[in-house]
């Protein structure tokens, strides 16, 4: 019987319809994430991966586990494969786009209202009991009525925000991507802009690029000096993409006004962060996709592309279909 490994616990339907298709099924549950030396261990003697977590799949990997016949990440994001060592090696390789859109642009709405409201910072002071007398001009956030909302990567994450920008708060919407999103233009007024201008017109910045050479470190002093003062910046993809260092100093130095991020750099952050005690800034534990519901979507999109991939089938959430090209 052929055997898959999963490298975390997760839905258990998702589990039934592999072990339903006449597959064994190994699921790695500790508390840990496992060192690649010891994926790639782990893999022998499995016909399949279903990736959980930050596994590398670099070129290494792939050349130690030729023998695999698909990897189906459960995520979207696929930063940590080789894709064309992927392609190279023959290895289909599938992720978790769309189920995820909804709860991850979800995260971006609340990171966005309570930065504008401090209201992380204000729970906190309550906390250390620091809930005063009132005082008329303490304690003041931003609204959000009428101000532009600037989406760095409008798919379907970045759309799912600015739908619910639009209608929470009738922002205006402006957009820099490799092509224009028509559909975007078409639904919700969206204008496309440069870089620069994107930068330079954003009262809320959102990141919904995926974190390539090109997008690490993409926002740096440079990009948030070309920022407005009042900007919140977003960032709910991996943290990557923002020099974190450089954040810091730009939020303390009231370049920009403030920060939500659900992605940090590194993960998990270092708990005496800065971040963690500042006013205008929201830090979540990269949760965007973690919802009861979405999960289970993810789980069970993963378990349905390694049945293909076992039955040596097109994957149909495929990263690299390079390798179903004749
Ligand atoms: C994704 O699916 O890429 C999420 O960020 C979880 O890693």
């Amino acid at each position: 019987m052929e055997k898959v490994l999963v490298t975390r616990r997760i839905s258990e339907n998702a589990l039934e319809l592999i072990r339903n298709e006449g597959y064994e099924l190994s699921v790695y549950s500790e508390s840990r994430d496992l060192t690649p030396m010891e994926l790639i261990k782990m893999c022998e003697g499995h016909a399949a991966l279903l990736s959980v977590g930050p596994n590398k799949i670099d070129e290494h990997f792939l050349n130690s586990c030729k023998h695999l016949k698909g990897i189906a990440l459960m995520s979207v994001g696929y930063d940590k494969v080789d894709v064309n060592a992927a392609i190279k090696q023959g290895m289909p390789i599938s992720n978790t786009p769309d189920v995820l859109s909804e709860a991850t642009a979800d995260v971006a709405f609340l990171l966005m209202l309570s930065v504008a409201r401090k209201a992380f910072y204000m729970h906190k002071t309550i906390e250390r009991g620091e809930w005063g007398f009132f005082e008329p001009m303490k304690n003041l956030g931003q609204e959000l009525y009428g101000k532009t909302l600037g989406v760095l990567g409008l798919g379907r994450i970045g759309l799912e925000l600015a739908k619910k920008a639009k209608a929470a708060y009738g922002m205006e919407i402006v957009y820099h991507n490799r092509s224009k999103n028509q559909n975007a233009e078409r639904l919700l007024d969206a204008t496309y802009v440069s870089f620069d201008e994107l930068l330079r017109q954003s009262d809320v910045l959102s990141v919904h690029v995926n974190l390539t050479k090109e997008t690490t470190g993409m926002f740096n002093l440079t990009t948030f000096e070309k920022m407005k003062p009042n900007a919140i910046f977003i960032n709910t993809a991996r943290g990557a993409i923002h020099h974190e260092e450089d954040l810091i100093t730009a939020l303390q130095n009231k370049i920009i006004w403030g920060a939500g991020l659900d992605v940090t750099n590194p993960e998990p952050m270092d708990r005496n962060s800065p971040l963690l005690n500042m006013e205008n800034v929201c830090v979540l534990p990269h949760i965007g996709s973690a919802t009861e519901e979405t999960r289970e979507k993810m789980a069970v999109m993963a378990a349905q592309n390694i049945i293909k991939a076992l039955k040596g089938e097109r994957m149909p959430q495929v990263i690299n279909p390079e390798m179903y090209q004749a």
